[in-house]
């Protein structure tokens, strides 16, 4: 079976491919290689041994996302990544995610909508939640105003797509990401941010590798038992894995809903002390750390409830805090030897 992976070649969607094509799905990755590059190709050929069929192009551009599935008319699911991500950047640049994160799905959808069956997987985030008022979050908590055109984009997204499966043959479900991190453990493919990472993890691993000087711990006076904010870390394997059992879902029609939401995190809460200690363990050496000022936006306290995810989709994460760090650590040390 031919699954189309778009944005194939970035961190969640390489990961996927290769547990994609582990379970012997054939797969066509559309990436248009602005935030990711073709060395990930090679790492992905390198773990599996399986070349997917790679279609340079960029899903903003309508005509060529209708050329492609002219091509490709026998795909028959879709797991959609392709996305802007950083959230500074899209509270500069608020036209850029809302043209590429949702003119791309749109496109897509126009496509799909002219099937008679159609399997899709939406890349979501925990985001749409904001600061949750039960924790663990479950799916059913209500959705809060977004604080990023980013975190706008896949509130709309969703709604996108339930509007349209409502009047066409379109399955989906919609994937709510907690905070994913790791790399696979071949260290062949792992996260690779642009510039100076925003994100919590990649910096303590190129602070870990003496590319920067210091981690600055974004406040400690949260009411949390250390003070420091506390999130659902996610091995990024665990994640894909979960992608296959979703896509699989769908295919067996094993889905109770046009449309069905999971989160998917470990359930764990780990505060961003608990993360330094945890790469420290890996890493066998002490941390260098500052706290300052809180950063604007950030929410105090997020972890999933993984009933729905563990018992309806049956599917829970394997892998520790630990062993995410370990992965992370194993990946910036093969990137740095490059
Ligand atoms: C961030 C985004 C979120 C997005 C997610 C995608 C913000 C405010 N939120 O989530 O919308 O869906 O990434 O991965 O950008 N931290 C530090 N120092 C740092 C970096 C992070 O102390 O240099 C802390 C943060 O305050 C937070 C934790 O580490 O408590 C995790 O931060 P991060 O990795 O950026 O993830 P989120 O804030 O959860």
């Amino acid at each position: 079976m031919k699954i189309l992976v778009t944005g194939g070649l970035g961190f969640i969607g390489s990961h996927t491919v290769v547990e994609l094509q582990n379970k012997g799905f054939e797969v066509v990755i559309i990436d248009n290689l602005s935030n990711s590059s073709e060395a990930v190709f090679k790492g992905i050929v390198a773990i599996t041994g399986k070349q997917p069929i790679f279609e340079k192009l960029d899903l903003r551009g309508k005509a060529s996302v209708q050329d492609f599935f002219k091509k490709h008319d026998d795909v028959s699911g879709v797991i959609h990544f392709a996305a802007s991500k950083a959230v500074g950047e899209s509270v500069t640049n608020p036209l850029l995610y809302y043209e590429n994160n949702l003119s791309s799905l749109v496109y897509l959808l126009q496509e799909l909508e002219k099937k008679e069956e159609a399997n899709f997987i939406f890349s979501s985030s925990c985001t749409v939640y904001g600061q949750a008022d039960v924790i663990p979050i479950a799916e059913t908590a209500p959705i809060k105003p977004a604080m990023s055109p980013y975190g706008n984009t896949k509130q709309i997204g969703e709604e996108i797509i339930i509007d349209v499966a409502k009047v066409s043959a379109i399955n989906a479900i919609l994937l709510r990401y907690f905070n994913p991190i790791g790399a696979h453990d071949s260290a062949e493919i792992g996260e690779l941010p642009i510039g100076v990472p925003q994100n919590l993890v990649p910096f303590i691993t190129q602070t870990g590798i003496g590319l920067r000087k210091e981690l600055l711990v974004y406040g400690n006076d949260y009411p949390t038992p250390d003070g420091t904010c506390i999130r659902d870390y996610i091995h990024v394997v665990d994640l894909a894995k979960a992608h296959v059992v979703a896509l699989q879902r769908l295919l067996n029609k094993k889905n109770l809903d046009k449309v069905e939401i999971f989160n998917l995190g470990s359930g764990v809460g780990s505060s961003v002390l608990e993360v330094i200690t945890s790469f420290e363990k890996v890493s066998g050496k002490p941390f260098p750390y500052k706290i300052v000022d809180r950063r604007e936006g950030d929410v105090t306290k997020a972890y999933a409830n993984t009933d729905k995810a563990n018992g309806v989709l049956g599917w829970k994460t394997q892998l520790s805090l630990e062993e995410a760090m370990a992965s992370a650590w194993k990946w910036e040390q093969k990137v740095k030897a490059k």
